[in-house]
């Protein structure tokens, strides 16, 4: 058979899907015959169901025969309600036109980077960081420049630490907050700072607001609150993680840029023709409803991250801080790592085959992520004490 294209072997993948069908294929064939399960804490899913009133805006619509093809860049009033909603945290006000929906956050990703990126052109991405931005990015032929995110600076940057990336073949620059993995949230000045580097730069930003609604202190800002950058932003954002809606795949981007609409608009009438009718549906009752459940889901979450962080803190040679935003915790294994002389990739391993729990190696998102670990904290307080006493008897036994 001829081979796949070149550009096939650069395009990476997203660890936390592929780590459960290895789990899954571990649990079946190993543990399921002793009668023994593995505790999943790595996966960005929220546990909990989507809210009921949403639910019956996308049954009724199917109902009312909403099964048909809808506009490309997404029905009116939902593109109007997403406008509405990006405007509260921006300088100035959205309208529907700025409005592209998508199957899910991601694709905007993929639309953004392709509209744009030429080999060649450098785009800045976090690292540690989501690994899509950087599996796209090099699947066109762009060159990634990896934006370290430390635990020493609380995972943020500062703009010195930006400026020295920046150079003539600098298109784009990616941001997320609050990110993942590590639960960290760009300061106000850091972001406010950026919009002189990106203006005088001309440089687009792809801001990826997906974790917007999880914030634990203070209010979510976002980088199209600065005047000039509503034009060279698009924001990501969707219903995913607020309105714990993973399945249904609803998202958008939303930019003042008309030309950037139009592309994306474009790239997505190649793509998938449109987003799922009754899927809009929902995702409208979600803007436009009662928004209870978003508080009390994050409610819940900042319950399990305070239980988590003091259960992690007390394993030998694991540290981590209160991370602020989203529904991960980065925790440093540094010390163990060390002692039993892996990385990791093979710590995450060990930790499934002989704790049987599954988490992610910090290098699932990129370099700088060595030396850690990513924990989901979704999961019931009950998953979480029992993958963490499984944690500690296997860390207690191989780290003394
Ligand atoms: C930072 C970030 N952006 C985007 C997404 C993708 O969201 P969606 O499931 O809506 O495509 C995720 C999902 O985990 C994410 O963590």
């Amino acid at each position: 058979m001829k081979p796949f294209s070149k550009r096939m072997s650069r395009l990476g993948t997203e660890n936390a899907f592929s780590v459960v069908s290895k789990a899954k294929k571990f649990e079946r064939e190993e543990l399921a015959p002793k009668g023994e399960k593995l505790v999943y804490l790595q996966i960005g899913e929220p546990a909990f169901d989507t809210p009921a009133n949403i639910k019956e805006a996308g049954v009724k619509a199917i109902q009312a025969n909403q099964t048909h093809y809808a506009p490309s860049p997404g029905i009116m009033d939902l593109r109007q309600a997403i406008a509405d909603t990006a405007s509260k945290n921006a300088c100035e006000k959205y309208g529907w036109e700025d409005v592209i929906v998508t199957p899910g956050g991601k694709p905007i990703m993929f639309y953004m980077i392709n509209a744009l990126i030429d080999p060649g052109n450098e785009v800045i991405i976090p690292n540690p960081g989501y690994p899509i931005y950087e599996s796209v990015v090099s699947y066109l032929g762009g060159t990634v420049v990896p934006l370290p995110l430390l635990e020493e600076k609380d995972f943020n940057f500062t703009l010195e630490d930006l400026k020295k990336l920046i150079t003539p073949k600098t298109k784009m620059i990616v941001i997320n907050t609050p990110q993942n993995p590590t639960g960290g949230v760009l300061t106000k000045e850091v972001l406010e700072g950026m919009t002189k580097l990106a203006v005088e730069n001309d440089l687009w930003v792809l801001s990826d607001e997906i974790y917007d609604r999880i914030v634990y202190e203070g209010e979510h800002v976002s980088i199209t609150k600065f005047p000039g950058m509503p034009q060279r932003t698009i924001m990501l954002n969707g219903c995913s993680k607020a309105y714990a809606m993973t399945g249904w795949r609803l998202g958008w981007g939303v930019t003042k840029s008309k030309e950037m609409v139009a592309a994306m608009e474009q790239l997505l009438i190649n793509d998938v023709s449109c987003t799922p009718t009754m899927v809009q549906a929902a995702g409208l009752e979600a803007l436009r409803g009662p928004q209870n459940a978003v508080e009390d889901m994050k409610k819940e979450y900042q319950k399990r991250r305070d239980l988590l962080v003091s259960l992690v803190n007390d394993v030998p040679g694991m540290s981590c801080k209160l991370p602020k935003g989203a529904f991960y915790l980065f925790v440093n294994v540094k010390p163990i790592l060390a002692k039993l002389g892996i990385n990791a990739s093979k710590f995450a391993d060990r930790v499934m085959r002989e704790a049987k729990m599954v988490i992610l190696p910090g290098t699932a998102f990129g370099s700088y992520g060595e030396g850690y670990i990513r924990f989901s904290y979704v999961s019931s307080e009950a998953d979480i004490k029992e993958g963490m006493k499984r944690l500690k008897d296997f860390v207690v036994k191989v780290y003394k």
